[in-house]
């Protein structure tokens, strides 16, 4: 597992993990679904001297309440009906260890006193005990909530907030760090290669990849290049008809979005702008052939050579 990115946020989030990892600070990751929040808790552990004992992750969104505490904290025999044995829960699981809880924004009051009390005395109850458990567990957490506008509304517990949060790291939306996309294809095309080869992504898709806003960020970068080289054939080579429907429309949509319907600009400007695109899109239509595109645009080939040179679209597409 590595964490990759060379823009200067991803660099201060990686020296702040190095920082924090050996202590046992609580650390609040904060960001987008896909950026990453998971993989940084990951390597915190790792980093740290709890790294041979467990990483223990739960999603405190996707379960229902009454359950999340007994998920947690693990109950006794029978405190309630079906509890036929004890069972452990997962801060006894994550003991000498970690634990991630992952969407805090969404525990309930109830549930965020139980946790504020367990940071503050380090032990647990179970559901239905009585007797304490002495418990040593580093806590990490993340959210795509703003917890301080949850605080502010008071649907978040401020002293908890504050005991989540020792240490924030906060990692960028994957369309503010353009530049990471490369490495990260060519690391995703590794890891999802379907032989020893690994498959080429054609310089046209690379380009779309680099305008495309990736709402899902990098969880939906990598699933773009596995369903890509699933689909790629045997040549190995990703071109634009691999990538998802969806992928495909966004770009259209954004490529007919463009300056020349942008009143704020001079006519030039936007006639330049059109320029462009007609010649992009003949381009597109043949393949990359000149010849044939400058038929289509009805001008002479020199006149589409000079026009490239100028637009600096001498190697489009
Ligand atoms: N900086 C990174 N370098 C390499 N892979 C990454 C990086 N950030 C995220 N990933 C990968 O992207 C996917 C989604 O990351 P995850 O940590 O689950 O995101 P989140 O928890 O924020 O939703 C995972 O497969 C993860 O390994
Ligand atoms: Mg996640």
């Amino acid at each position: 597992m590595k964490f990759l990115g060379k823009h200067s946020s991803i660099q201060e989030v990686m020296a702040l993990i190095a920082k924090v990892a050996p202590f046992k600070t609580t650390c609040l990751i904060t960001g987008e679904s896909g950026t990453g929040k998971e993989l940084v808790a990951r390597t915190i552990h790792q980093q740290s001297k709890r790294k041979n004992k467990n990483f223990v992750t739960i999603n405190c969104g996707a379960i229902p309440e009454q359950l999340l505490e007994s998920e947690l904290f693990g109950y006794v025999k029978g405190s309630f009906t079906g509890a036929t044995t004890d069972k452990k829960g997962l801060f006894e699981e994550a003991h000498g260890g970690t634990i991630f809880l992952d969407e805090i924004g969404e525990m309930s009051l109830a549930l965020q006193s139980k946790l504020l009390r367990v940071l503050q005395e380090s032990e647990i109850r179970k559901v239905g005990g009585v007797a304490p458990i002495q418990i040593d567990v580093r806590v990490l957490s993340a959210t795509l909530k703003d917890l301080s506008a949850e605080v502010a509304k008071k649907t978040f517990r401020e002293d908890l907030y504050y005991r989540l949060n020792v240490m924030s790291l906060h990692l960028p939306a994957l369309r503010e760090r353009k530049e990471d996309i490369p490495e990260l294809v060519q690391h995703f095309l590794d890891k999802y290669k379907k032989t020893e080869k690994t498959p080429q992504v054609d310089a046209l898709v690379l380009r779309k990849f680099q305008q495309y806003q990736w709402p899902g960020n990098i969880r939906e970068l990598e699933n773009t290049i596995e369903r890509a080289v699933v689909l790629s054939n045997q040549d190995d080579r990703i071109e634009l008809e691999h990538l998802p429907e969806n992928f495909r429309k966004k770009i259209e949509e954004h490529e007919t979005q463009l300056p020349m319907q942008d009143e704020n600009l001079s006519i030039k400007q936007r006639v330049m702008a059109l320029e462009i695109e007609l010649i992009k899109k003949a381009l597109l239509r043949t393949s990359g052939n000149r010849t044939h595109a400058a038929k289509i645009l009805e001008i002479s080939h020199r006149a589409l050579l000079y026009k490239l040179k100028e637009y600096e679209l001498s190697d489009f597409p």
